[in-house]
């Protein structure tokens, strides 16, 4: 677990929006107070890489959500394309900082792809960032969807695929928070837990079954909580998010 970290590093915000005109707006209005945007199939099926490459351009880390789930050749280069979407979106000739781009934070793969998919998708993100000589973004492994019922395998079935997740080289998982708890106690600090369905007290629910409020999932260990609708339909979202650093904070104590 980890503590008294800055909570900027631990919210992740989910830019579960329609159009590129609508990113740009939601992480501009954010910007002073989040540093970590996640981007996921609807916003990427729309807009594509351009979208990642504005958000490294103004100094965000992006994580790339993309759930891959195929054949582990196929998966291996996805992820290296994946990887490999971290130049300068003004272009070299007019970078005036002159420094490449951090590359993505992290991105994830579905553990139900199976071993072989999850090792080959580890190794080509590990080769393809060492060939571009920058960090190697983290690889996280799907457990089981926070919106899937509750039912009583899925304790069990989260922690057998944290551990085939770690056993095939990724470097955490995405989870609920009632399972971050078993996840830390059995995996251990240094494993990552990505938590959605967070909920700061009195939201909505939406479609999300296992949810929690971003104090009861630091508790639990995660180490980052991803939040969409509450912040992203809110009419002021700017209050949101200063609402869930401030209980992030509280939990670190
Ligand atoms: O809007 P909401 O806060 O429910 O958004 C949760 C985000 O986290 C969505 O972008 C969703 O795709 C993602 N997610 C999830 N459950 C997972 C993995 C990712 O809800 N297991």
């Amino acid at each position: 677990m980890m503590m008294s970290k800055n909570p900027k590093d631990q919210l992740i915000v989910a830019l579960d929006v329609e159009t590129f005109e609508e990113a740009r707006e939601l992480a501009a209005l954010l910007a002073p107070s989040v540093d970590i945007f996640k981007i996921g199939s609807q916003l990427f099926t729309a807009c594509g890489p351009v979208v990642v490459r504005y958000l490294m351009a103004m100094g965000k880390k992006v994580f790339l959500d993309l759930k891959f789930h195929d054949i582990p050749n196929t998966v291996a280069n996805a992820v290296n394309a994946a990887v490999s979407i971290h130049s300068d979106v003004l272009g070299d000739n007019q970078n005036p900082s002159g420094k490449t781009n951090q590359g993505l934070l992290m991105y994830t793969v579905h553990t139900m792809g199976g071993k072989a998919m999850l090792e080959a998708a580890a190794n080509a993100g590990l080769k393809q960032a060492k060939a571009l000589g920058i960090k190697k973004p983290l690889a996280l492994g799907i457990t089981v969807l926070t919106s899937e019922e509750k039912n009583d395998n899925i304790p069990a079935l989260v922690l057998e695929r944290a551990l085939l997740a770690r056993e095939s080289g990724l470097d955490g998982v995405v989870a609920s928070s009632q399972e971050a708890k078993s996840i830390r106690q059995k995996l251990g600090k240094d494993f990552i837990i990505v938590t959605p369905g967070i909920r700061p007290k009195e939201s909505d629910t939406h479609d999300q079954q296992r949810i929690a409020t971003p104090f009861e999932a630091i508790k639990n260990g995660s180490d980052y909580l991803v939040v969409g609708r509450p912040i992203v339909k809110a009419p002021q979202p700017q209050e949101v998010v200063q609402k869930i650093l401030e209980e992030i904070k509280q939990a670190q104590v």
